[in-house]
């Protein structure tokens, strides 16, 4: 459905969370920053210049999917590939572009999580746009995961760089490491799901997340369309019985979450 009529119908739905979602993805379109919001934008848009002209050589090993296909076995994932890049080609390929950065900044404003988890840290722009919302919500947490340490170390001083003192990074593969960082930290009321990009990985993680989760809460899945099986891992979440509505925004999926769902309701925004 083209925008104007998706949100226009999430609107007329009544659901408060829809009428939410409307109101943040009409803002991304318009690129609409607040006062207050622009001084954190340009500030973490400054740091993404300096990541990409940085020619600054970056080695570490990559635990996610390798290629598209599902081809590698989850042994395979776990022993990690090793990668040389530049930190500017790592930023380029990897980070959140603005848009989708602003999509996650906004949708923290709107719904106002204290408790957050990000799987996936790189270099730090998605967690820097998350935490400066957390900022100027005046409160709220952000627990971000990452497997390559040398990659983790360049988001801790982007961090630094810019101030944000609510977000922790927990360096390690996901694997060895979620479950502890659930038990300490939860109830989570957002996630934030954008590592490793294999479906059944990620249908694992979700699966591990959503009993940690408080009464309702939000999971962002992150590059949906990446790949087959990361549509397979889409399409088998949007149903989970404990999801209310999903708004599917072609390369990004957002989910509510709640543990009494009302009859499930879902948005497809093309
Ligand atoms: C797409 S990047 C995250 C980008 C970041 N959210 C942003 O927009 O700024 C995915 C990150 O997940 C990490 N990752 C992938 N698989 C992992 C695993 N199994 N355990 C820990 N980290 C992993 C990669 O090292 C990579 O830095």
């Amino acid at each position: 459905m083209d925008p104007p009529a998706a949100l226009a119908e999430m609107r007329a739905s009544g659901h408060p969370f829809a009428g939410d979602m409307a109101d943040v993805i009409e803002a991304v379109i318009a690129d609409r920053i607040e006062a207050d919001e622009r001084p954190h934008v340009d500030a973490i848009e400054a740091r993404r210049a300096e990541l990409e002209a940085s020619e600054q050589d970056i080695t570490y090993f990559d635990f996610g999917a390798a290629t598209r296909d599902a081809s590698q076995t989850p042994d395979e994932m776990y022993a990690g590939v090793e990668r040389s890049r530049t930190v500017g080609h790592l930023c380029r390929r990897t980070s959140k572009p603005y848009r989708s950065a602003v999509l996650l900044h906004k949708l923290l404003r709107k719904t106002k999580p204290q408790s957050c988890l990000e799987l996936g840290t790189c270099l730090g722009i998605s967690a820097s746009y998350q935490a400066a919302a957390l900022e100027l919500n005046g409160g709220g947490r952000l627990i971000t995961m990452e497997g390559a340490e040398p990659v983790a170390a360049l988001a801790q001083q982007t961090v630094d760089q810019l101030g944000h003192d609510r977000v922790t990074i927990v360096v390690g593969r996901f694997q060895d490491t979620l479950d502890g960082t659930l038990e300490t930290h939860s109830p989570f009321d957002y996630a934030f799901v954008d590592g490793h990009h294999e479906g059944a990985a990620t249908v694992d993680y979700c699966g591990r997340i959503f009993p940690k989760l408080t009464d309702t809460a939000v999971v962002v899945m992150d590059d949906i369309r990446w790949s087959d099986s990361m549509l397979d891992s889409w399409n088998e979440m949007k149903q989970h019985e404990n999801v209310e509505l999903s708004v599917d925004l072609a390369d990004i999926g957002i989910l509510l979450v709640s543990k009494a769902p009302q009859p499930a309701r879902h948005y497809v925004i093309s």
